[in-house]
């Protein structure tokens, strides 16, 4: 049997420091992957070329957009604010550009109109509605430095006022943010919208400033209200397989539920959530916010998403009797296209909390699938849950 040198030990050693690590990596990597069984397939994952903002902001409690300061406005072709005008579909116009020490992440958008809207962030066309009693509510991903706003309005009944009113909260990387809304400085013109109108190539210098036809306050419409956040019709309560007939015992529970996109990158979720009796909520780690009323919804921004992944955690308690945890999440990605993502049978569910699982890296593989306790509106929490405000 040969005997190992002085200088073969040395080798081997050398060999051995060098390639343990390389195993250890190995092995960790398979470990990290090993949850990601849905991966992105090689060549699947998008190259976001966007310039963007590093958020630094945190997740928080959602916060409210306002009318209070914003004005209808049309084109003018009637000298009378709230007058009447002829059945048209009029262009209306803004880039609103990010102040020099800011990044510009997502927005939130709340518009009325009289008599109907179509609403465009950046040529790309992101909702349409048509109401001047309760305004809509949009949320889109923003370019960083400047962005373009662009409405079609639609005066549809004959001889009639015609306006519309939008605010725009801008959220920005630092976690401030900046309101923004209808208003005089808004270019329009006094014809139909030419082909391609909503476009940033488009030119609008040498269009004319719209003409403001009331203000929220004061105007021929009254004051239109703030619609829901979002909505929880869609949704599911759900709890583990240890709820019988809606009642469950005594305890906490984990769900999660990873949303994967592949081909497109997510920027910033709206969630609304509500639990009998409590939960706290997780985003990829990190803690968004609890609450404890199966009467009320609480809504949160998160503007930091990953890309491609991003994994939802919720620690859900039973004190007694009933239990149900429901959630509706709204995620919006850079091309201007949003998910709606709900809690329902495919998110994943446990009788206990084990360490880390509300961590993106967590192996949830062998959980079991949520049970669905009713859609939104079964008994015993019914439809009436009270919704923030947009
Ligand atoms: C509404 O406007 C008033 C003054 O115009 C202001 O004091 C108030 O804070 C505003 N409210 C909201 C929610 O923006
Ligand atoms: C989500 O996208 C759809 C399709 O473009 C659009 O109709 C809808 O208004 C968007 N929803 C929100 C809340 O922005
Ligand atoms: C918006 O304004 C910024 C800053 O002035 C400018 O760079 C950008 O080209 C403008 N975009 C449009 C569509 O007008
Ligand atoms: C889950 O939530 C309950 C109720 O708030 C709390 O007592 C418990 O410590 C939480 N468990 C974990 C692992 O966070």
């Amino acid at each position: 049997m040969p005997t190992l040198s002085l200088r073969n030990t040395y080798i081997l050693s050398l060999w051995l420091a060098i390639v343990f690590p390389f195993v250890g990596l190995f092995t960790a990597l398979l470990v990290v992957a090993a949850p990601n069984s849905q991966l992105c397939a090689r060549g699947q994952n998008v190259v976001d070329s966007t310039p963007t903002c590093k958020a630094t902001a945190s997740p928080r409690v959602f916060q409210p957009a306002s009318f209070n300061a914003s004005k209808w406005i049309w084109t003018g072709e009637n000298l009378t604010p709230g007058g009447n005008n002829i059945i048209s579909t009029r262009p209306l116009r803004k880039n609103i550009t990010t102040p020099c020490d800011k990044c510009a992440v997502c927005a939130t958008i709340i518009v009325a109109s009289d008599d109907a809207h179509t609403f465009y962030v950046n040529g790309v066309r992101i909702g349409a509605g048509g109401n001047w009693k309760q305004g809509q509510a949009l949320f889109v991903a923003l370019q960083p430095s400047w962005n373009l706003f662009a409405i079609a309005g639609q005066n549809t009944v004959v001889n009639s006022p015609a306006g519309i009113m939008a605010t725009i909260l801008i959220h920005y990387s630092d976690g401030t943010s900046g309101t923004f809304i209808t208003d005089e400085s808004w270019r329009t013109l006094r014809a139909a919208p030419p082909a391609n109108f909503q476009l940033p190539s488009v030119d609008d210098s040498t269009w004319a400033f719209a003409a403001v036809q009331g203000t929220f306050q004061n105007s021929v419409w009254g004051q239109p209200t703030l619609p829901p956040v979002l909505p929880l019709t869609g949704s599911n309560w759900i709890w583990t397989s240890d709820n019988v007939g809606g009642n469950a015992p005594v305890g906490s529970r984990a769900f999660r539920k990873t949303i994967k996109q592949c081909t497109k990158v997510a920027v910033c979720a709206t969630v609304l959530i509500s639990a009998d009796n409590h939960y706290t909520l997780y985003v990829n780690g990190a803690t968004v916010g609890s609450g404890s009323s199966f009467s009320a919804a609480d809504a949160y921004t998160i503007p930091n998403l990953l890309p491609t992944f991003n994994t939802f955690a919720i620690n859900a308690t039973n004190d007694a009797g009933p239990a149900g945890v429901i959630a509706t999440i709204f995620i919006t990605y850079r091309d201007g296209s949003n998910e709606t993502v709900v809690t329902d049978g495919s998110w994943k569910a446990a009788l206990t909390l084990p360490q880390g699982f509300e961590s993106s890296s967590f192996d949830d593989s062998a959980w079991q699938n949520a049970k669905v306790v009713g859609a939104y509106g079964v008994a015993p929490w019914g439809g009436a849950l009270t919704i923030p405000r947009a």
